[in-house]
């Protein structure tokens, strides 16, 4: 069990290689370790998931039904502007989540102006580069001391 689920959608295990003009240095590696320092100096714990794969993605989300995570962050790259599948996952479940981007995907192509997240996201935070992560780690921080209260 976690409090927080992190997932990652495809391609962003090639982060710090990827387009870094547009998604920046670091590797997805580095931004979970900060993730990770975050979240337990906070008193909280962190799962997370990178897939490629679709279906991965939703399997994990339907058990967050059985693991009490109390919030998730996502971002679910191209499948951002694709997948609902995912979007039915997480309506599935009703568990609150935060939708993140490196880039500002309303700054790029068309194609990516379209996200099946956002009007069901409880936030979205997008074109900080790796800040993004913080960013909602911050908010959902936030959001889980509100649990307590
Ligand atoms: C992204 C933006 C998406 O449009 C793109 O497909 C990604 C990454 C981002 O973090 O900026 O893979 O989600």
């Amino acid at each position: 069990m976690s409090d927080i689920l992190l997932l990652n959608g495809p391609n962003l295990n090639m982060l710090g290689k990827r387009e870094p003009e547009i998604y920046g240095s670091d590797s997805l590696q580095q931004i979970l370790e900060k993730a990770k320092e975050q979240i337990i100096a906070a008193g909280y714990s962190l799962d997370s998931l990178q897939s490629n794969a679709e279906e991965k993605l939703v399997e994990r989300i339907q058990h967050t039904l059985d693991d009490d995570t109390k919030i998730i962050i996502i971002n679910p790259a191209a499948f951002t502007h694709t997948s609902v599948a995912i979007r039915d996952a997480l309506l599935a479940v009703n568990t609150p989540f935060i939708e993140i981007h490196l880039s500002n995907p309303m700054s790029r192509e068309p194609f990516r102006h379209h996200s099946f997240f956002s009007d069901i996201a409880l936030g979205v935070i997008s074109g900080f580069g790796a800040q993004s992560y913080s960013l909602a780690i911050d908010a959902a921080l936030e959001y889980l001391a509100g649990l307590k209260l």
